[in-house]
């Protein structure tokens, strides 16, 4: 018998992540994202990370159009940001602060990394699509990253 889809989000909140902004862009530029803690590095050579993302999610056919993403990780102020971007059917953009880089994605401000990524492989996953994206350019600097475990966020001592 299949596992319960509460019991098995349950179980899978002990394992503490960091939290993310996935932003994105349509054919005409405009910038979308969502929340997502289903991110991890993949490949050092050649340097890909993954990122799972729900077929349902407003912004999934823009990965198909722009082949592009850019992953934002929370700085552990930016709860409001990830609760925002994990908000369907609002303006997520709205009064926040960022910056279109030379690609033309969304950076957050504040945030204590970008890494912008071409998609090179996208995966079946069951009702999310794994994409794989290969790391274009790479930028950290903080060490207070926001985090999330057991469906709550944290920060660190
Ligand atoms: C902490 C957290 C982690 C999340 N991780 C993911 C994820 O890895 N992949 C995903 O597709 N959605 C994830 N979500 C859900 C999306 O952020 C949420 O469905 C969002 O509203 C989708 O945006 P949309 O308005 O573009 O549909 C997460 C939400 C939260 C709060």
């Amino acid at each position: 018998m299949a596992i319960d889809q509460q019991e098995l989000r349950r179980i899978m909140g002990h394992f503490a992540t960091g939290v993310a902004v996935i932003t994105t862009k349509d054919k005409d530029g405009t910038s979308f994202g969502l929340t997502a803690n289903a991110f991890t590095s993949l490949s050092l050579d050649p340097p890909l990370v993954l990122v799972c993302i729900d077929k349902t999610v407003q912004c999934y056919p823009c990965f198909e159009e722009s082949k592009l993403f850019a992953v934002n990780i929370l700085n552990e102020e930016q709860e409001e940001i990830s609760r925002r971007f994990a908000t369907k059917g609002i303006e997520k953009f709205a009064g926040l602060k960022w910056r279109t880089s030379e690609r033309g994605l969304a950076l957050l401000e504040g945030a204590v990394a970008h890494i912008e990524c071409k998609i090179v492989q996208a995966h079946e996953g069951g009702d999310h699509t794994i994409m794989v994206g290969e790391v274009l350019s790479a930028w950290a600097d903080g060490d207070r990253p926001l985090l999330f475990f057991k469906g709550k966020y944290h920060r660190l001592p």
